[in-house]
């Protein structure tokens, strides 16, 4: 067992620390304050090849390995969640659902630009599109409908709490073929936002990732081309499925980042702060939480490498990819709580970052699969 990363990871890993250091953190309180989406911070991100990091060169996409995502995801989360939910969605849930299930029209008319990020010079980014009002945890029971029309599909429907949901060119599209079918009856498909009959609805007032552009999106008679269909009929909820799969290990990366962020936070500051006549990690209070917090981030961490590793090694990764998501966002969770804890009153106040980050680590527990859905994933694994 090897635990040391190559010198290609420790460059990215190097490269994407620069990047939240020199282009995220300046602005992040105010574009939280805002609810101002990143856009030049995305930008940067396909300028560095970070939106399909993991897509093959031949698609535009830089080719590196699940480990090298999960670094760079984790630094830029230390300092902007809301930008590297928009760096996970569309490397893990759009570009690599593409990459691995589209054909090679679709690969070389959507994914290509995907990966890169950009068309024409302007930004190009997805969005996957499968939580309905009703239809959260609950995937199976979709009521969009796609009616088939011989040539071409003819969508209905809403989904909600989409990412990148207004900023998306392309959205993927989950919708329900054949209700006699239950998971069978669900197709995926590839839509174009600025086609007839699509409409982004209002900006979602969130709690965290405030920053990162969450919407729902309504479909009215939009005709689908039957080319755009990704698989065979019926395939779907399994696209679904499988490219949640990666996604989760995005979004534990994202949760190990926020807790990892602000953890050197707290540190800095124990350091820092006097009480009593001492810094105040030399309180064991405090030491005794700066080492639980350690701890919980470091096998937080290890297991998103290992879910990485086994996504790199053609292994089924479902159970340690919900493993890693449950565990990192609940690290993240705790972690951030106990950040404001030792900061104390100043903890409370925004200019310090941690009560950002306590808001942002929340969502880790809800999407992609709420933690209850993870449990499950991994339950009936193990008990198989
Ligand atoms: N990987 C691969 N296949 C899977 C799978 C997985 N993790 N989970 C289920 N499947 C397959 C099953 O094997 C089954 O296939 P067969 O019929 O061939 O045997 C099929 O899918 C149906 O599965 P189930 O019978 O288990 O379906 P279910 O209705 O009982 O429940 C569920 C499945 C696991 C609860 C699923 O609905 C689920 O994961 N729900 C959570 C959905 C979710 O994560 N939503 C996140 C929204 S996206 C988002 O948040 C993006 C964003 O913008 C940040």
């Amino acid at each position: 067992m090897d635990f040391s990363l190559s010198e290609e990871q420790l460059m990215i890993q190097k490269a994407a620390r620069e990047f939240a250091q020199q282009d995220c953190l300046p602005g992040v309180i105010e574009r939280d304050e805002k609810q101002k989406f990143p856009l030049e911070q995305v930008e940067k991100l396909a300028d560095l090849g970070f939106l399909g990091m993991m897509t093959d060169p031949q698609f535009g996409g830089a080719g590196m390995d699940t480990i090298s995502y999960v670094l760079a995801m984790e630094e830029i989360s230390k300092v902007d969640a809301s930008v590297s939910v928009c760096m996970s969605v569309n490397n893990s849930l759009v570009c690599w659902g593409l990459e691995h299930y589209g054909n090679e029209t679709q690969k070389n008319k959507y994914l290509t630009p995907l990966a890169q990020g950009k068309k024409e010079g302007q930004l190009y980014v997805g969005a996957f599109l499968l939580s309905e009002p009703e239809a959260g945890s609950d995937a199976t029971h979709q009521h969009t409908s796609a009616i088939d029309h011989g040539d071409h599909y003819v969508l209905n429907g809403v989904k909600n709490w989409i990412t990148n949901g207004s900023t998306a060119s392309v959205y993927l599209v989950m919708a329900q073929t054949d209700a006699n079918k239950g998971s069978k009856g669900i197709n995926a498909f590839i839509v174009e936002k600025n086609w007839p009959g699509v409409s982004v609805g209002v900006k979602e007032n969130k709690m965290g990732i405030r920053g990162s552009d969450t919407h729902a999106i309504s479909f009215s008679d939009v005709k689908v081309p039957k080319e755009n269909r990704i698989g065979a009929d019926g395939f779907g909820f399994s696209f679904a499925m499988k490219t949640l799969n990666g996604g989760r290990i995005g979004i534990a990366a994202q949760a190990l980042g926020i807790a990892s962020g602000a953890y050197e936070l707290a540190l800095a500051y124990s350091k820092q702060r006097q009480s009593f006549g001492k810094p105040i990690h030399e309180h064991q209070a405090i030491q005794f939480k700066l080492a639980e917090m350690a701890t919980r981030i470091q096998t937080a961490r290890l297991l998103c490498y290992q879910a990485a590793w086994e996504k790199d090694h053609g292994l089924d990764y479902t159970t340690t990819a919900a493993m890693a998501k449950l565990h990192a966002s609940d690290t993240a969770m705790w972690v951030t709580t106990e950040a404001v804890q030792v900061h104390g009153g100043y903890g409370f106040v925004k200019e310090f970052h941690v009560e950002r980050l306590m808001r942002d680590a929340k969502i880790t527990q809800i999407y992609e699969g709420t933690s209850e859905i993870q449990k499950m994933v991994i339950g009936r694994n193990i008990t198989r």
